[in-house]
């Protein structure tokens, strides 16, 4: 993507807070050594690789948790330590699955799609 002048956004940087990312423990374990919360960790991790984080709440004490991550960095061995975590498919709409097609195109009866 730097090659070709992209740059990378990350629209569900939570992936709709479907797949357990605030309780991830190795999220949590980093979150706590610097007084952050997972939900920080994630976004913190995102821009310093260069992503412009999208996240969305509904919750105004949310809103500012989100917003209050340029007070921190996190290290080299913390970066990699998330990174990590990949799973190697996307957290969501994993086009592989039939049933994320299905709740794609179920979208109208879909609470979750329907609130975005
Ligand atoms: N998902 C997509 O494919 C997609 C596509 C186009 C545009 N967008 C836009 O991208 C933005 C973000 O996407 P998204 O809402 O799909 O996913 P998201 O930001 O990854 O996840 C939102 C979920 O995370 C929860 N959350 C947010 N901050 C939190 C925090 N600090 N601690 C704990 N939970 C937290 C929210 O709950 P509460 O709201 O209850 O706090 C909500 O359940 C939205 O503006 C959306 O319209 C998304």
């Amino acid at each position: 993507m730097k090659e070709l002048n992209v740059q990378p956004e990350a629209w569900a940087p939570f992936a709709e807070g479907l797949k357990g990312m605030f309780t991830e423990p190795v999220l949590l374990e980093i979150a706590k050594k610097y007084g952050k919360t997972p939900a920080q960790v994630i976004l913190r991790w995102n821009v310093q690789r260069g992503v412009i984080v999208i996240p969305k709440s509904v919750h105004k004490e949310r809103m500012e948790e989100n917003l209050a991550i340029w007070d921190f960095n996190l290290d080299k061995e913390d970066m990699e330590k998330i990174a990590a975590l990949d799973k190697g498919c996307p957290s969501m709409l994993d086009t592989r699955k039939i049933s994320e097609i299905k709740r794609v195109y179920d979208y109208l009866n879909n609470p979750v799609l329907t609130s975005l």
